[in-house]
């Protein structure tokens, strides 16, 4: 079964991610042909990039590294929550994406941005942090190449599910945010 990360890209106190990234899941989990799992950057209590080696080489010395390696490894897909922060994505989120590599690669990736403009400048930062990645961002929709995997294209069809939400959101913060 395909796996499907979504990432709450938010650690700020009283932060909206977690809420936006529960409505996506409640609107993908009936599907039959993938699992979702909401994942809390909070959670794994990462600090600003403290490994002396390169992620690219996968040679982890701390224990929360290690962790959130082994979380962000179990899913084929990810789709990031992501606020906008001026005109970027959340430092947070960047961290997490820092701290590892070959555990994004060859992966899809979608996206979900918010805040008080819609969260599309995040999300366009986003999607260049995920290319470098080596994640296949479902905005492109280029055919897939050899070098990815059959999962890749297997995400492509849910996120096609996924633009029209995406797309309501971006309207729906300016309108309600929830709380
Ligand atoms: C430091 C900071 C910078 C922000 N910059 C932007 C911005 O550039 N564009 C925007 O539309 N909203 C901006 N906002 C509004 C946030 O996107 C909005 O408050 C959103 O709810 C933040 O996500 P969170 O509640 O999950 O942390 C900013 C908020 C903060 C705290």
């Amino acid at each position: 079964m395909l796996r499907v990360g979504i990432i709450v890209g938010s650690t700020r106190p009283g932060q909206k991610a977690t809420t936006i990234a529960k409505w996506v899941h409640e609107i993908l989990k009936s599907r039959q042909d993938a699992e979702f799992e909401v994942v809390n950057i909070e959670d794994f209590k990462l600090p600003l990039l403290d490994e002396p080696v390169s992620p690219t080489m996968h040679q982890y010395s701390k224990a929360h590294t290690k962790t959130w390696s082994a979380k962000v490894a179990s899913f084929d897909a990810f789709i990031f929550v992501t606020p906008e922060y001026n005109h970027g994505t959340s430092a947070a989120l960047k961290d997490g994406i820092d701290f590892l590599y070959t555990e994004w690669n060859n992966k899809a990736a979608g996206f979900v941005g918010y805040g008080g403009a819609g969260g599309v400048r995040a999300v366009e930062n986003l999607r260049l942090v995920m290319e470098r990645s080596r994640s296949l961002t479902f905005e492109r929709r280029s055919p897939c190449r050899s070098s990815q995997t059959s999962r890749t294209s297997r995400f492509l069809s849910l996120t096609r599910s996924m633009t029209r939400p995406c797309m309501q959101w971006q309207h729906f913060t300016e309108v309600r945010a929830p709380r």
